[in-house]
């Protein structure tokens, strides 16, 4: 069986994949920088703040929260490629920087932040509650967990999306869109924030279809350069998707913590 320090390097391998790439596009996140934006100017991000982006991957969202709020992001995330790809993608005047690390055991200093942000990760973590606590740890009184992440009903995830396609689109342990609320209350904070962007799934999912849509075309035409018939099923696994969400089974939401005293 493996062990969680492998399972979260094959996570982090994952995300580091074209695959990943591919369909998600540069943030690994629905709704890309705009929806991340918009996450902190419902936390109430200001200049100066000192805020952590856990499982900050290649640095983008760290970036623009720096970028946008002038504030100073340390991006902490479990890759080891993806760490040094953020680290020499930082202009000298990005006020983002990253290190190696594990969101359920960071290794940063307590009460040192105003601020930390994990979007479309914690449904991943292993241990939730001990990346929440963590979390809870590295805040001031008072600081503000920005949090975004996919939610799905229980029972609702298809067997094919059980296995690494899943893992790639953080259904396979997000909880319900109330099981966050929980377990940020759970952790020391209050939810002062919920906002449902789950139409950004669907974006996706059309942004998805077209470029699949194009490449089958393109293979139907050259006569197929590669092995197409894996891809062939892609529509009906979108159309399931899209279903989904439309059903409320499946969706993303953000939401703000503040830090009880
Ligand atoms: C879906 S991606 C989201 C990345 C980024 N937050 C974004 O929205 O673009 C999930 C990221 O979580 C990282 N990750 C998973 N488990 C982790 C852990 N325990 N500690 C730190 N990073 C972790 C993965 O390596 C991956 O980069």
């Amino acid at each position: 069986m493996q062990s969680e320090a492998e399972a979260k390097a094959c996570c982090a391998d994952l995300y580091q994949s074209d695959m990943a790439k591919l369909i998600m596009g540069d943030t690994l996140h629905p709704g890309g920088l705009g929806l991340t934006n918009k996450l902190g100017r419902l936390m109430g991000l200001r200049a100066g703040d000192v805020v952590a982006d856990l499982a900050s991957a290649r640095g983008e969202s760290a970036q623009a929260l720096g970028r946008v709020f002038r504030c100073s992001v340390l991006g902490v995330e479990f890759g080891a490629q993806a760490v040094r790809h953020a680290a020499g993608a930082a202009p000298d005047s990005s006020r983002a920087r990253f290190v190696r690390g594990d969101a359920e055991n960071l290794p940063l200093r307590s009460g040192a932040f105003d601020a930390a942000v994990c979007e479309c990760s914690m449904s991943l973590f292993i241990n939730k509650a001990q990346a929440v606590a963590e979390t809870a740890r590295l805040l001031r009184p008072g600081g503000k967990f920005g949090l975004s992440d996919v939610t799905i009903e229980p029972g609702a995830l298809p067997a094919e999306l059980q296995g690494d396609l899943g893992q790639v689109l953080c259904m396979t342990s997000a909880l319900t869109a109330g099981g966050y609320v929980d377990l940020l209350d759970a952790g020391g904070f209050t939810v002062t924030e919920r906002l449902d962007a789950s139409v950004e799934i669907i974006k996706i999912l059309d942004e998805v279809e077209s470029k699949l849509a194009a490449f089958l075309a393109f293979q139907k035409m050259s006569g197929g350069v590669t092995d197409s018939r894996q891809l062939e099923r892609s529509p009906e696994l979108i159309a399931k998707v899209r279903e989904m969400v439309t059903a409320g089974e499946l969706g993303y939401w953000l939401y703000v913590g503040k830090k009880r005293p």
